[in-house]
C-alpha cells in the first residue's frame, strides 16, 4: 500500500482545512483547526507526501505567507497545502446556504431545519465547479483525487471526462433514507454528480444502503449484494469503511510525563468525587439540549451525586452566522444557568461550561481526567471523540449515542438513546456505579479494536477498494 502512495501523488479535496497560518514576530505559525474531518485526516496525509486542496478561513493571514497560495505542512513527511479562497457571497450561498441548511440538515434528517432556497442551489455549482477548477489545475498523470463529504457532492461530476482522473468520495455525515433525501428539489442532480466518483465510501452500513437505495430511485441500476451502481454506462463501488483513529499517538500519549501532569491538574481543579466530560461542537445534531435535560433528570433521581459528580460541558461555536445555531446557543446558555440554579451549593454547580473554540492540547487532559465520557449525537457520521476518549483512558467509561457511527463499533460502551431522558439519566448513574474489573474489560476490549481499525487500516483498506476499480 505504502508502494502505490508513493507511487501515485494523493491528492485530497475537502472543504475544511486543516491549519490556519498566522505570523508571529514574522515567524509563520501553524494553528490546528477542530472538527472531525480533519483531526482524522491530517496524521494519515503527514505520512505521505501529497496535496490537500480546502478553503483558506483563514485569508488574510495566509496571504502574507504565500503569494502562490501553497504552504508546505512540516512534519513527518509532510505535504503541500492548498487554499482557495471564497467571496463573501460565496461563503453564504454555497457554506452557510446550501452545505449547512440543505445538505447538512437533511443527510441528518432534521428535514423541518432545511432551507431549500435556489440561489444556495446555484452558489453551490459555482463553488463545486471552482473547486474543480483548481483541482484541474493541479493535475499530474496518476493522480489519485480524493474528494471529502457533503459540501463537494458535485465535484466529481465536474472532473469525470473520458481518460479522466481516478476520483473517489468519502462521505463523513449520515446519508439519509431516501424519504428525507428525496425532500431536496435538487436529489437528483447531486446523486448523478456523486455517481461520477469511481469508489464512495460512507461510514456505516446502514449510510451505505441508504445510499445505494436513494441511487435506485433515481433510476441507476443497484447490485445491492455487491454494492455496486451502474448509471449512465458507468460504475461506482460503494462500501461501508469505519474511520479510525492515530491509535498509537492516543496511546504513546496516554502515557507520556508531562500530559499526565496536566491530567491532573485538570483532575485537582475539580473538587468533586466524579468528573464527567461532554466536548462538542455546537450543533443541533449533537444532542446537547437533550443531554441537559437527562443531566437535569439525572440529579433529581440520583440527589446523592449532588456535589458528588461534576459535569465539564465544553462547546465550541460552528457555523456562527446561521440563525439556527445562534438561537440554539442562548437555549443552551438557559439551560445550564437553570439547572445550575436549581442544584448548586455552597461553591459547587453541577456543569461546568465552556464556550469558545477548543484547543487540543486542552481538550486531551479531560480526556484521561474524566470518570465517564458522554457521547449522546442526536446522530452523528461517526464521534472521533468517542474513539480517542477511550484510547487515552485506563479507568473510565463511554456512553455512547445508539445513533452515533461510532455506535456500530463499539459494543463496549453503554449505548443510550438520546431522546430518552430516564434512560440516560440511568445510564450516567450506571457509569459511576460500575466496578473496576468491568470498567477495565470493556476498555480492553475496545483498545483492542482501536488498535487494529486504526487511521492506517482506513487509508489502506480505502486505498486497496479503490485502486481495485481499475484492475
Ligand atoms: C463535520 C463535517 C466536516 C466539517 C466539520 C466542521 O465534521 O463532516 O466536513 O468540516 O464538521 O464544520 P465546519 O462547518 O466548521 O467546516
Amino acid at each position: 500500500m505504502e508502494a502505490e502512495f508513493s507511487d501515485r501523488r494523493l491528492v485530497l479535496v475537502s472543504n475544511g482545512e486543516p491549519y490556519k497560518h498566522h505570523y508571529v514576530d514574522d515567524e509563520v505559525k501553524m494553528e490546528k483547526l477542530a472538527g472531525g474531518l480533519t483531526t482524522g485526516l491530517d496524521p494519515m496525509m503527514q505520512d505521505v507526501n501529497g496535496l490537500w486542496i480546502a478553503w483558506g478561513r483563514g485569508e488574510a493571514d495566509f496571504e502574507v505567507v504565500d503569494q502562490d497560495k501553497k504552504i508546505r505542512v512540516p512534519d513527518k513527511n509532510g505535504y503541500t497545502l492548498k487554499r482557495i479562497n471564497l467571496s463573501q457571497k460565496e461563503k453564504d450561498g454555497f457554506y452557510y446556504g446550501f452545505s449547512n441548511e440543505v445538505m447538512w440538515p437533511i443527510c441528518h434528517t432534521f428535514i423541518s431545519k432545511a432551507n431549500y432556497d435556489e440561489d444556495y442551489w446555484h452558489s453551490y455549482q459555482k463553488v463545486n465547479q471552482k473547486y474543480a477548477d483548481n483541482i484541474k489545475e493541479e493535475l499530474k498523470e496518476e493522480d489519485l483525487i480524493w474528494i471529502h463529504d457533503y459540501h463537494l457532492a458535485l465535484v466529481p461530476g465536474y472532473l469525470k471526462a473520458e481518460n479522466g482522473p481516478a476520483v473517489s468520495m468519502f462521505w463523513h455525515i449520515p446519508w439519509p433514507a431516501w424519504e428525507a433525501f428525496r425532500t431536496i428539489p435538487w436529489r437528483k442532480e447531486i446523486l448523478v454528480g456523486l455517481l461520477a466518483s469511481d469508489f464512495i465510501a460512507f461510514h456505516t452500513d446502514l449510510f451505505v444502503y441508504n445510499f445505494l437505495n436513494c441511487a435506485k430511485k433515481i433510476g441507476a441500476e443497484v447490485d445491492f449484494e455487491n454494492k455496486i451502481v451502474s448509471y449512465q454506462g458507468s460504475e461506482t463501488k460503494v462500501k461501508s469503511i469505519p474511520l479510525g483513529i492515530d491509535y498509537q499517538s492516543f496511546s504513546e500519549l496516554a502515557n507520556d510525563e508531562d500530559y499526565l501532569k496536566k491530567t491532573e491538574a485538570v483532575r485537582n481543579s475539580y473538587d468533586t468525587e466524579k468528573l464527567i466530560f461532554a466536548v462538542d461542537r455546537l450543533d443541533y445534531t449533537k444532542g446537547i439540549e437533550e443531554r441537559l435535560n437527562a443531566i437535569d433528570k439525572f440529579f433529581a433521581k440520583y440527589p446523592e451525586y449532588i456535589g458528588e459528580a461534576t459535569i465539564v460541558q465544553r462547546v465550541a461555536p460552528s457555523r456562527t452566522e446561521v440563525k439556527e445555531y445562534q438561537q440554539m446557543k442562548e437555549r443552551i446558555d438557559r439551560k445550564i444557568a437553570e439547572i445550575n440554579g436549581k442544584y448548586q451549593k455552597d461553591d459547587w454547580a453541577p456543569i461546568k461550561y465552556f464556550y469558545g473554540s477548543v484547543p487540543q492540547e486542552e481538550l486531551l487532559p479531560y480526556y484521561k481526567a474524566a470518570d465517564v465520557g458522554l457521547i449522546t449525537a442526536s446522530i452523528d457520521g461517526m464521534n472521533l471523540v468517542a474513539k480517542e476518549y477511550l484510547a487515552v483512558q485506563d479507568n473510565g467509561v463511554l456512553i455512547l449515542s445508539e445513533f452515533a457511527g461510532a455506535a456500530q463499533y463499539l459494543d463496549s460502551a453503554i449505548k443510550v438513546n438520546p431522546y430518552h431522558r430516564e434512560e440516560l439519566a440511568d445510564a450516567i448513574y450506571q457509569a459511576l456505579e460500575m466496578d473496576e474489573a468491568e470498567r477495565k474489560k470493556r476498555l480492553k476490549s475496545a483498545k483492542e479494536d482501536l488498535k487494529y481499525y486504526d487511521i492506517n487500516w482506513w487509508r489502506d483498506n480505502f486505498l486497496e477498494n479503490w485502486l481495485d476499480c481499475y484492475e
